[in-house]
């Protein structure tokens, strides 16, 4: 794993956006996995003035995000089908055609999960799968437990996720408790990862992840060990109760583009 140490949030979000705009530019019909949350917002911000900016083309580009509540609808306030249209989809004007995410409403959720996994095989798989990490290292919605051979599917979240979600919705009882999402296999199966982690709150998610050498299902994180190229951009907050942070002699490194 390759470990960026930025000094905090905007300049995490800086790199994030320009390691975005690499993969776009390089392959304009790239198919990018995206992930929703506090993280990834000042990355998507980052990257809109970009694309506006440098004028580069994403008419080819696929998008394919992690997530979605169970029960929202995509026009739910605070779903993630809406919170990807406000942050990316609309300033971009991608097309809906081009963008994709779980039906959280969908009648058949397991017919949905399937045919979530279907559409990522039909476009050749993910390029770039981007990923913010939980308190407890989960990872999209796997939470601690959740099998290394998991698709896409239905996951009950955990008090401490419902808890650190509650900041997004006006009651805690308000937090959806089951959300589907793309299982760790799925996201393993993505050519390349970028992983980001900003503040104190990660710190220890941060340290388990890069100084536990043991990779269980008990943190779900532990995973991402075993894929070849995964690039973790981590402020110092983040990296706060890591002892070293050279991280990027391991295995795995940033994939070439
Ligand atoms: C969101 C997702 C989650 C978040 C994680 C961190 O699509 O899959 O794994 O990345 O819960 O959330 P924030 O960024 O809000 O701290």
């Amino acid at each position: 794993m390759q470990v960026i140490r930025v000094k905090n949030y905007n300049e995490m979000s800086e790199k994030a956006a320009d390691m975005l705009a690499a993969q776009v530019k390089s392959k304009p019909d790239s198919v990018l996995g995206l992930a929703t949350g506090g993280t990834p917002e000042g990355t998507y911000k980052a990257f809109v003035q970009k694309a506006l900016q440098e004028n580069f083309s994403l008419s080819e580009l696929t998008t394919f995000n992690l997530d979605e509540y169970v029960g929202l609808s995509p026009q739910h306030p605070k779903s993630y089908h809406l919170y990807m249209k406000n942050h990316l989809f609309q300033p971009l004007a991608l097309q809906p055609s081009q963008t994709n995410l779980p039906r959280g409403n969908a009648p058949y959720l397991e017919k949905e999960a399937e045919r979530y996994e279907r559409m990522i095989k039909e476009v050749g798989g993910i390029d770039l799968q981007l990923l913010g990490i939980g308190e407890n290292g989960h990872i999209g919605f796997n939470e601690p437990g959740t099998s290394f051979t998991s698709r896409t599917h239905i996951e009950k979240l955990n008090p401490t996720t419902r808890e650190a979600n509650a900041r997004y919705f006006e009651n805690k009882e308000d937090v959806p408790e089951h959300a589907i999402t793309m299982g760790i296999s799925s996201i393993m199966d993505s050519g390349s990862i970028l992983l980001l982690a900003s503040g104190e709150r990660k710190k220890e998610a941060v340290k388990r992840l890069l100084e536990d050498k043991n990779t269980r299902e008990d943190f779900p994180a532990s995973s991402l060990r075993n894929h070849p190229y995964v690039t973790m951009v981590a402020d110092e907050e983040a990296l706060a109760a890591v002892s070293k942070t050279d991280e990027s002699s391991e295995k795995n490194e940033a994939k070439p583009l």
